[in-house]
């Protein structure tokens, strides 16, 4: 089995990224036979367009992802730019992806909807995801709900370049976890990066103290019974316990557990949850993260090149 995946570095990474992405591919990293997980710095740049934002961004993602137990020694990591196949992939792969294919992508809809300047690049995202993928042969590709679409349409751009030049490619299998549930936010919308309710895994405890008392409850008195399942502060926390414990904390909520208690509760359980990897984040260094980029870049040259090498003779280039 040959493991991939990527996360755009477009800003501070929240229990949502955790729950829907790192921790699913995590799962992957021991039954894997080998494992990619790069940092789509090219994607990002069809929203992120400041130079120096764009730099820490990267960086940032790369020492998370390390001190989340991307160990390199078990995955290869690396920048998407730092392998230029990638975008030379895309303009073959872009020569038989069909207009109607992309113009049916609903992620392109939704970003310019929120705001996203569209663009060229915006538009033919689905191919260079694409092209990241059938770059490494990859058959197993751990994601949220959301990349179902665009997993489905690198699918079909494998089978149409392998219909008109001859089975070159592997047909990548999506791995989407339906009982990844979308991590609710702060204020009960999908948590998300852009709509300032997520709750940071990294970074000051005073910030993440702020995003758990901020979270949104119903004006019940402090003494009433409280439904659990509908209340914010119990469906985050929850995510960090065991079953049993669960139940337990949601009894807790029948029996009148004040919010303003509940959220401390959950603030010293994120705070136990997360110790070891923010112990860990605060440890690393930027020669950390160039050291693990620079192992990777070089093993995901390889594997890249060598697939390069049979779609540039198929498609008659050599
Ligand atoms: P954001 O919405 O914060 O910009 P991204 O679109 O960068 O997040 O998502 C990166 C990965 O994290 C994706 O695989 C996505 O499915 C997952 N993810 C993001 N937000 C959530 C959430 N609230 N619940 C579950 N998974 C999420
Ligand atoms: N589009 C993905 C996201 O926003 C990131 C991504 C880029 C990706 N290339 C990929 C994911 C290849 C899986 C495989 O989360």
């Amino acid at each position: 089995m040959r493991v991939l995946s990527a996360m755009q570095p477009s800003g501070q990474l929240h229990l949502g990224n955790y729950f829907g992405s790192m921790k699913p591919n995590l799962d992957f990293l021991d039954k894997a036979d080998e494992s990619f997980f790069f940092i789509a710095d090219l994607h990002a740049m069809t929203s992120v367009q400041d130079p120096s934002l764009l730099r820490k961004y990267k960086e940032d993602a790369v020492l998370d992802y390390l001190a989340a137990g991307f160990n390199p020694e078990k995955t290869v990591i690396f920048n998407q730019s730092e392998v230029p196949e990638h975008t030379e992939l895309l303009w073959i792969l872009s020569t038989v992806s069909p207009m109607g294919l992309l113009e049916r992508a609903v992620s392109y809809k939704e970003k310019v909807e929120k705001g996203i300047a569209s663009s060229v690049g915006l538009f033919i995202y689905p191919v260079l995801q694409a092209a990241d993928i059938l770059l490494y042969n990859a058959d197993t590709v751990p994601v949220g709900k959301d990349q179902k679409q665009h997993l489905e349409i690198a699918r079909d751009i494998a089978v149409k370049f392998n219909n008109q030049f001859g089975d070159t490619l592997t047909v990548p299998e999506p791995v989407i976890k339906e009982e990844v549930a979308v991590v609710p936010g702060t204020d009960g919308q999908k948590m998300s990066k852009s709509y300032g309710n997520a709750i940071p895994l990294f970074g000051d405890e005073k910030e993440i103290k702020k995003s758990i008392m901020g979270i949104v409850t119903d004006s019940k008195d402090k003494d009433d019974p409280k439904d659990p399942d509908s209340c914010i502060i119990y469906r985050i926390h929850r995510l960090l316990l065991s079953e049993e414990d669960a139940l337990v904390l949601a009894d807790e909520y029948r029996n009148g557990l004040p919010y303003g208690d509940a959220k401390k509760k959950l603030l010293s359980v994120y705070m136990d949850f997360f110790g070891a990897m923010r112990e860990n984040r605060a440890r690393l260094t930027s020669k950390d993260a160039r050291d693990a980029l620079d192992t990777g870049a070089l093993r995901a040259k390889e594997v890249a090149g060598k697939t390069m090498k049979s779609v540039r003779k198929a498609v008659g280039l050599r």
